[in-house]
Order: structure tokens, then sequence, then C-alpha cells
């Protein structure tokens, strides 16, 4: 029987507000943090605003607080529950709305993750052990290391949002915490001596002014090779986030640096790429509604690199079934706020598992110092983790937890996991 619950208003790594949610149960307690997105897909769960334009532009989350503090409080101390699943239910039932937009999205999932840290500890066993799937193994998972930001993250002239490297041949997650540290160090001293700002996008990689993506891959490589590091995948190897549906017009063409592309030229610019760079993985390669670009990238680049699903998926289970169904992509993004509740998102997880879909847990591009996803990409043994550079307190907050954890449970083995895409080293 839980005994309180309430929620207040605090800010998010872009200065935007979210939300705080403490569960109490007798002495104890337990409190999760929101995150929220830039580069939304357009069926993500809703995230509840004030829309009041004299508090912060609008952003204000007052009224999804107080949902907290009334109804949802009085929802989860009324009774006794079986466990989180019939918790995350109950809020989906009383918010009666397809999109959670009544109770609001940002709210419901702050109460599932305080919930989720709060049965954990109950149980006195690590939130990483609590959260587990069918079949899963515990393991920790390869850091993603979002190192140049461009498209919504930046406003540059990049429209290509993420450029990421993956520790993959790394032997312990220390040493691969360690190589995305000292790469991204590396690029600094790059940049810096060719005469580009230093300055930093929204999840902490750095924001040069650059145009073309095969320009910011050779910059990549470079840092890479300068930090005494192998590029590829028996070393470090590169990933993509593109977001494209923020870069194709109405007309259903991809601009990238100012050269219109339909989708099969992208798909074909992409093969390219990946002959020229050691790309390991690409997440929203095209649109979220570009179905025969899915599958004509997924045709063309499916059986050599993993191809990750976020806007399209939403971490949805029954969109990431449509997508196995239709050859899309072979691999989903997970971020706990696209669904709503950690039950949903581990149903997801269980999805992927069955279609032999790899997953990637995901921050958002507005963070938290809350280090609840290094936790979940461990239990579910997923081997990804995605949370921005190796560097600003909202991300390294997940990083740091995978050392503590590491250092904690030494057993635990490190890399990632099998999928339905082989990696293939050496
Ligand atoms: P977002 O970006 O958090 O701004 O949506 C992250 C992503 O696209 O993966
Ligand atoms: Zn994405």
């Amino acid at each position: 029987q839980f005994t309180g619950l309430r929620a207040c208003e605090i800010l998010d790594s872009r200065g935007r507000p979210t939300l705080s949610v403490t569960v109490s149960h007798g002495s104890r307690s337990a409190t999760a943090t929101v995150p929220s997105g830039a580069s939304t897909g357009r069926s993500e769960a809703h995230e509840r605003r004030d829309a009041d334009p004299a508090r912060y532009g609008g952003a204000g989350v007052l009224g999804a607080v107080d949902t907290v503090n009334s109804e949802l409080r009085q929802l989860l101390c009324a009774r006794s529950w079986t466990g989180l699943a019939d918790i995350d239910a109950a809020m989906i039932e009383l918010d009666g709305t397809e999109d959670r937009s009544r109770i609001g999205a940002n709210a419901i999932v702050g109460v599932s993750m305080a919930v989720a840290r709060m049965l954990a500890d109950a149980g006195e066993v690590p939130l990483w052990s609590w959260l587990h799937v069918q079949g899963g193994r515990p393991r920790l998972p390869v850091p993603h290391f979002n190192v140049l930001n461009g498209g919504a993250h930046a406003h540059t002239g990049l429209d290509f949002q993420e450029f990421l490297i993956a520790p993959l041949a790394a032997a312990t997650v220390a040493e691969a915490i360690r190589a995305g540290a000292e790469v991204y160090a590396a690029l600094r001293t790059l940049l810096a001596d060719r005469g580009h700002s230093v300055g930093l996008g929204d999840e902490g990689g750095f924001a040069p002014e650059l145009t073309r993506p095969e320009d910011a891959l050779q910059l990549l490589l470079r840092a890479i090779e300068d930090a005494g590091y192998p590029a590829g995948l028996d070393g470090i190897a590169i990933a993509l986030d593109p977001a494209a549906s923020q870069f194709r017009g109405p007309d259903g063409t991809y601009l990238v640096n100012e050269h219109r592309h339909s989708s099969s030229d992208l798909v074909q610019r992409y093969v390219q790429m990946v002959r020229d760079f050691p790309i390991w993985s690409i997440e929203d390669g095209m649109a979220e509604d570009d179905l025969a670009g899915w599958r004509e990238l997924t045709a063309e680049l499916g059986d050599r690199i993993q191809l990750v699903g976020d806007d399209n998926f939403v971490t949805t289970a029954a969109r990431i079934a449509r997508g196995a169904k239709l050859a899309v992509a072979n691999a989903a993004l997970i971020k706990l706020n696209q669904i709503g509740t950690v039950t949903e998102t581990l149903e997801a997880i269980e999805i992927c598992r069955e279609h032999g879909y790899g997953q990637m847990i995901s921050h958002r591009s507005g963070e938290t110092t809350d280090d609840f996803i290094a936790d979940l990409a461990v239990g579910v043994g997923c081997g990804q983790l995605k949370a921005g550079a190796p560097a600003r307190g909202e991300r390294v907050a997940k990083y740091n937890r995978l050392l503590q954890i590491a250092a904690d449970a030494p057993e635990l083995p490190y890399g990632i996991a099998e999928t339905a895409f082989t990696v293939h080293t050496g």
C-alpha cells in the first residue's frame, strides 16, 4: 500500500519545465524525473503542457503536476496493488484517451518510473535487476556517444541530427566510456585547430557549422584515429541518427545540404556512406511516413548494418510487430516517454526480442539527471544505450550509473547482445 504521491515542476536540460514525481510507502520514498524530446514522432504519447503564454512561453507543466497530486494520488493510495503492470494499466484506464493527453503522458511516465524504483527498493534489489524481460539476461550495454549534433538539436547547417561513436570492441564498459571521452576530447582539439566552433548542441555533442554529413563523418574518423583507437567494428564504430522526418519536405523529397533527394537517392547516399565509413547502425534513415523508403533501405542495408526505427515505431509493440511484417528496419529505439509507462516499454522490448529485432535504449534531447535508463538497458540486456555526449551532467549521469553498476556487479558481461543483425568483427 502506497502512502503518498506528489509531483512538482522542475527544469530540464534545455531550461524547460518538466516533472519530478515522488512516491512514498511509510518511511521509504522514490523519485523519478521526466525527459522531453524535440524531434518527436507524430504518434508519441502526448506530453501535457499548460499552454499559458504567461509562464515559460506556454511550456509549464502545472496542470500535469496537479493531476499527479490529486487524481493519480487518489488512485495509487486508494488500495493495494499486485504490481507495476496493474498500476500502469489503471493509470491508462483512468486517462481514457488514446494518446494519454487528458492526464498527460509526462505525468503518467513519471509515476510509473517512480513506482518501479520504489518496488525495486522494497524488494532490496538494484533497479537493473528488477527491470527484466522474458528470456533477457542482464548485460552492460555499449554506450553510443553523440559527439556531433545537428538537425533539431543544433540549428547549424548540418541536416543529420546525430553522429555517434560506439566502442564495440572495448573489453569493459569502463574502457568504452574512457574511449568515448578520449575521442570527444580529440574531436574538440581537431575542431578548434580547424577554426570551427566548439559550442555544443542539446545532447552535449559539438555543433560546428558543417553542412555535408560526409564531412562530419570524416572529422569523426580523424578524431577516433587521433585518440589512438582503430576505427571499425573491431574498434570504435560510428552510428548515425539522421532523424530524416525532420528534413523531408511536403513533396516527399529529402533536403540534405541543400541537395534534393528522392527516397531512392537518399538510400544510395547511405549505401555509399556505409562503404566509405565504419558505420554500424543507422536510426531513422527515412522519415516516419515513408514506408516505401524504409523498405528500400532495409532491403539494401538490412543484412549489413543495424537499422533502427524511432519516429516510426515510437516504442509501441504493435507498430514494431507491423514493421517486422513489412520488413522495415531490424531494430527499435526504446524511449519510456514515447509510449508512456514502464510496463509498455518492457512489452515493446519483448516484441523486439520475439521478432529478432535489436533494441537501443535512449535518452531524450531534453533530459534531467535521472539515470533510470542506464538500469533499464542493463536489466533487459539489450546491449545498447544512447545517452548523448560523454559530457554535461544530464548525459554523464547515465554513463556514470553504468560505471557504478559495473563496479557493484563485476560478473555482468559487456557488449552488444545477439540481435537479428550480427556484428561481424575482425
Ligand atoms: P529527441 O531526439 O529526444 O529530440 O526526440 C532523440 C532522437 O531522435 O533519437
Ligand atoms: Zn532518433
